[in-house]
């Protein structure tokens, strides 16, 4: 078995772990047979991890013995909708599959929020397994039980929670992802510095360039990432407080994807999250809570990535101050005409803010459109 990092998810009875290492997708059948030998499995993925890597983990499967059958979906966030959730729903039905089986999520994060919802609600509710293939559901989405899909109203805002049993980090995996999806998966392993841990902040300034070319450091940050959300989900599952700070940098981004209509060919969820950290630390310097020159050395630093982290570069536009507002208002994040943002006193020293005067945040907005122009 490959020497893998193992990061566990304590929850009580709901714990698990989160294993991170190359060549867990051979690994993969004989993982999961060692959780339930004699389960039937039901593969959730999409056409463009299908082609790539459904060969490795079938083949894995058949050597453990585990029965089989995968639904495939079209890539991308337009297959988080009701449409795509109900064809999976179906499609899990069709496939037989009883309440002890699993239901396997194999792919990015939409693949995760998607099949991760289906497993919640099928037969009321079935285990799964999370096997990330990107970045960003490596270090992120797949750990932690949020699952759902977007609506009309706004992003994410149907779902449920609902923990895995196992995640499979399989970081070679990450060898085929495109240099721009790399790219915005990084934009949530900068999150866990700026979140709460400045010297992991630092350390990244000094080792980006190894963890997107794939040397040791990679393998390094996906499990300080992991550790750190697996801490913060341990101690607040709900999010009834502490787990609001992963949302840093997100009530700008999901406004910035809603007001591209969720066009991944104009902006993916980590450019939007990158983009609105920097403004959360503009935001922030600008109520005087953090010193000014916090926000220039995050974009610095995201710049040097690749990222986006201004208004400007958001192809096509990012919209005016009030399609923004629009967006921002009907996110989940508003508790009787106050906003709640995730604001900073520094790089590593986020906090919750529930009472940020949305007129500010107009304000603000209208001001950064105006330096985009
Ligand atoms: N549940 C949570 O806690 C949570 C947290 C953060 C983000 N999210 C959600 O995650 C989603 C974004 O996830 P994402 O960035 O992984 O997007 P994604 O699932 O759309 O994947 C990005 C693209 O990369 C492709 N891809 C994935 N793995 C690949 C591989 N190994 N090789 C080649 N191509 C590959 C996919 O087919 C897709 O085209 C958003 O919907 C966001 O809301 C959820």
């Amino acid at each position: 078995m490959t020497a893998a990092t193992t990061v566990a998810v304590h929850l009580g009875e709901r714990s698990y772990d989160i294993l991170i290492g190359k060549g867990l997708l051979e690994e993969a059948g004989a993982r999961i047979a060692a959780l339930a030998p004699t389960a039937r499995l039901a593969i959730v993925t999409d056409s463009n991890v299908a082609a790539l890597h459904l060969g490795t983990l079938s083949a894995s499967l058949d050597r453990a013995g585990l029965k089989h059958d995968t639904i495939t979906i079209q890539p991308g966030e337009a297959s988080k909708a009701y449409g795509p959730f109900a064809e999976v729903c179906d499609g899990l039905l069709a496939t037989k599959v009883e309440r002890g089986d699993f239901v396997v999520a194999f792919g990015g994060g939409v693949v995760g929020d998607l099949a991760g919802f289906a497993a919640a609600v099928i037969r009321r509710g079935m285990r799964f397994v999370q096997i990330p293939t990107s970045l960003l559901a490596q270090v992120d989405s797949s750990v932690g039980g949020k699952t759902g899909i977007n609506s009309s109203h706004g992003k994410n805002l149907v779902g449920a929670f609902h923990q895995p049993s196992l995640v499979l980090a399989d970081t070679s995996v990450l060898d085929t992802l495109s240099k721009r999806e790399f790219r915005a998966g990084y934009a949530e392993v900068a999150k866990y510095g700026l979140i709460n841990d400045a010297p992991f902040f630092h350390w990244l300034e000094k080792n980006w360039a190894d963890i997107v070319s794939g040397g040791p450091a990679r393998q390094e940050a996906i499990a300080i990432s992991c550790r750190s959300k697996a801490g913060i989900v341990a101690r607040d599952e709900t999010e009834t407080g502490e787990r609001a700070l992963l949302n840093l940098g997100h009530t700008f981004g999901h406004a910035l994807e809603a007001v591209t209509g969720y066009d991944s060919s104009r902006l993916v969820h980590g450019e939007g999250v990158a983009i609105g950290m920097v403004l959360a630390h503009e935001f922030s310097a600008r109520l005087g809570l953090c010193p000014q020159e916090e926000p220039s050395r995050v974009a610095a630093h995201l710049d040097a990535v690749g990222l986006p982290t201004r208004l400007g570069q958001v192809p096509g536009g990012a919209g005016t101050a009030a399609t923004l507002m629009n967006a921002i208002t009907q996110d989940k994040k508003v508790k009787r005409g106050k906003l709640t943002f995730i604001l900073t006193r520094g790089i590593g020293e986020s906090f919750i803010a529930n009472d940020v005067d949305p007129a500010a945040v107009t304000d603000f907005l209208t001001e950064k459109l105006g330096d985009a122009r």
